[in-house]
């Protein structure tokens, strides 16, 4: 059975009567005419499909906990949705930890992370009640007994861990090899734990943490990965009695961008993780543990599209055409960032012959600032608008002011339905925290 995230395009996409795509019933010429471009257009109904999904692949083992991974894409609509399907939160900053408590999620379902967090910012985690921690250094465990001291609170946490294993993906996003920037490495968990049981009283080791990569296409991964942390789990008991009860995996589940890509599905994610469970609980004599699973851009991503409309375009004398759009690096730097490579119709000529190969550029003064290299598309003309698919995680949530360019605004659609879930940026929100100091200020 395929899952949600094996397909290019939202569930609801379709060609209406007039010829034109449509998301969540909603004529995407009409968007784009409607909000402007660049649009960032999410599909309620993909989220809510791949989110049940999820639960749906994992129910043969049900001591299993959702954080959606929010540095994919988060805004306060997000936050309803994912909780509403009983997800909880994977958040890395304060502005994300403020951005849940502010939408009304469940913060005891929430997890706080990251290699560097702050005092201010392990206080507001501990302040507004989140049900968990992953510490990833030694610096942080004394940080944060000392905010939980403070407090007078024991605080649940994970240790982070760099698992050791490689994923197949770009170098940038690989984070559980041994040689990554997060996290306990294995030799360092003995001195962690001494710590925490010796001087750490505020602190309550429940479980261990791993993330092994992003945009991972390779199944038995994951059955190492929890090979790994159970196996650590069984040496911590025996050496400490030590009961961790938790197992959080990270996420990392790829979608699919191209034609050329073969994501797996979640059930077989799901299935070599609980397998994983059931052999190596037994073979490292530990109890079958409350998994946690952190899944960012295999929720998001394929529920969201970016609508351009085209502008210039030049043709270099026997060289590349070169078309532009109104956005670019600054709303998508995926592309120039990891090599990404994205799929795009025309939207008023979705099933027209691909006749012309072009490059399409985006509007930012910088020449890497390249959305896709050589797509076979239509003839395209000033004012046709594109959607490129596949755009919801890593494309608003990594988005800049690069150029002074306003950051585009986001719709979610469903049901025929649109409703702006992010306003687009206006001029005044750009210089809003800009200061002149008064010995700058023209006093004529
Ligand atoms: N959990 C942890 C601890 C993570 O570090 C991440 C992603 C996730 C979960 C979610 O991973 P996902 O399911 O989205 O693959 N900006 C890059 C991706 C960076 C991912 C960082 N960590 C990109 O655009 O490809």
């Amino acid at each position: 059975m395929t899952t949600a995230n094996q397909n290019l395009k939202p569930v609801t996409t379709k060609i209406n009567a007039k010829g034109n795509l449509e998301i969540g019933g909603c004529d995407l010429i009409d968007l784009a005419e409607q909000y402007g471009t660049p649009l960032y257009v999410f599909d309620e109904q993909t989220i809510r499909t791949i989110a049940r999904e999820y639960k749906q692949a994992f129910k043969a083992y049900p001591k299993v906990s959702m954080l959606y991974a929010s540095k994919a894409f988060m805004t306060k609509a997000v936050v309803r949705i994912l909780d509403e399907e009983g997800f909880g939160f994977d958040m890395v900053s304060g502005g994300e930890i403020y951005t849940a408590a502010a939408a009304g999620a469940n913060m005891k379902k929430c997890l706080f992370n990251g290699n560097n967090k702050s005092y201010d910012e392990l206080q507001m985690a501990v302040e507004l009640g989140v049900g968990l921690i992953s510490v990833d250094n030694f610096l942080e465990l004394a940080l944060l007994n000392e905010v939980a001291k403070s407090n007078n609170k024991t605080v649940d946490i994970l240790l982070r861990v760099t698992p050791g294993i490689e994923c197949h993906t770009h170098e940038y996003i690989q984070t559980g090899h041994l040689d990554s920037k997060f996290g306990f490495d294995l030799t360092q968990v003995d001195e962690a734990v001494e710590l925490i049981l010796e001087e750490y009283q505020n602190l309550n080791p429940v479980g261990l943490h791993a993330h092994i990569g992003s945009q991972i296409f390779e199944t038995n991964i994951y059955y190492d990965e929890v090979e790994v942390l159970l196996k650590e789990a069984g040496r911590l008991k025996e050496k400490y009695s030590l009961n961790l009860t938790h197992i959080n995996l990270g996420g990392g589940l790829g979608i699919k961008y191209t034609e050329n890509d073969c994501p797996p599905s979640i059930n077989e994610i799901a299935e070599k993780i609980i397998s994983s469970i059931k052999d190596n609980a037994v073979k490292y004599n530990v109890e079958e543990p409350e998994i946690h699973i952190e899944p960012g851009r295999s929720i998001i991503g394929t529920s969201g599209v970016t609508l351009y409309t085209v502008g210039s375009s030049k043709q270099v004398p026997k060289g590349r055409k070169y078309v532009a759009v109104d956005g670019g690096m600054a709303d998508n730097p995926r592309p120039s960032l990891y090599q990404a490579v994205y799929t795009a119709d025309v939207v008023d000529k979705p099933v027209a012959e691909p006749v012309e190969t072009v490059t399409i550029a985006g509007r930012f003064c910088e020449s890497g600032d390249i959305l896709i290299k050589d797509i076979k598309l239509p003839v395209l003309k000033e004012g046709d608008i594109l959607c490129f698919y596949d755009t919801g995680a890593y494309g608003y949530s990594m988005a800049s002011n690069y150029n002074r360019v306003l950051k585009p605004a986001a719709v979610l659609v469903n049901n025929s339905q649109s409703d702006i879930i992010i306003n687009r940026e206006s001029y005044e929100h750009l210089t809003a925290c800009d200061v002149i100091p008064d010995r700058l200020k023209n006093k004529a």
